[in-house]
């Protein structure tokens, strides 16, 4: 995918930070004008991939979070949410819907990655155990008739 915007943001894993993700990536996809659906179905997929890195990627414990997001002059949106934690093991059975590794306190549905894939056009999931994993989101943003992206300089 050719880009003709791109941004990076590398921030705590710590869930206060969960709400700072998902307006980030809202606000970096303003103009594109999408719609407030659109927009919500993009908070709520970064949301559920922000929590997986912070809640079973790093076990709630120190680390990073890293998202790159861009988007194309025909308005193709996508975000990776990056993790350097445990890492997922089988992906296949971990994108089942109620599949869930969780047993601790907090209530887990096990719906994370069908919310995902509800919400996004595509979901592409590649993760090494031991090494960490990312999460890319993709969306086509439908642009109006009248709006043509410039082209990057
Ligand atoms: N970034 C990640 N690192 C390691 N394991 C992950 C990661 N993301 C998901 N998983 C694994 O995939 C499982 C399924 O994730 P999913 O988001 O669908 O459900 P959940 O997080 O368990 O529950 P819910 O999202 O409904 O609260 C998790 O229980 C976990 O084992
Ligand atoms: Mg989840």
């Amino acid at each position: 995918m050719t880009f003709v915007n791109e941004m990076r943001l590398d921030f705590d894993a710590l869930p206060e930070n969960e709400a700072f993700a998902r307006l980030a990536v809202s606000g970096f996809m303003l103009p594109l004008d999408p719609t407030m659906e659109e927009l919500a179905d993009v908070k709520t997929a970064v949301s559920e991939a922000v929590t997986n890195a912070i809640v079973h990627g790093y076990s709630g414990g120190p680390g990073t979070v890293r998202l790159c997001a861009g988007y194309s002059r025909n308005g193709d949106f996508q975000v990776d949410v990056i993790d350097h934690g445990r890492g997922i093991e089988d992906i296949r059975q971990a994108m089942q819907p109620f599949f869930t590794t969780a047993s601790g306190p907090e209530e887990r549905t096990g719906m994370g990655f069908t919310v995902m894939e509800s919400f996004m056009d595509d979901v592409d999931v590649r993760s090494k155990p031991g090494q960490g994993t990312t999460v890319r989101l993709t969306k086509r943003i439908r642009l109006r008739e009248d709006q043509m992206l410039p082209r990057r300089a």
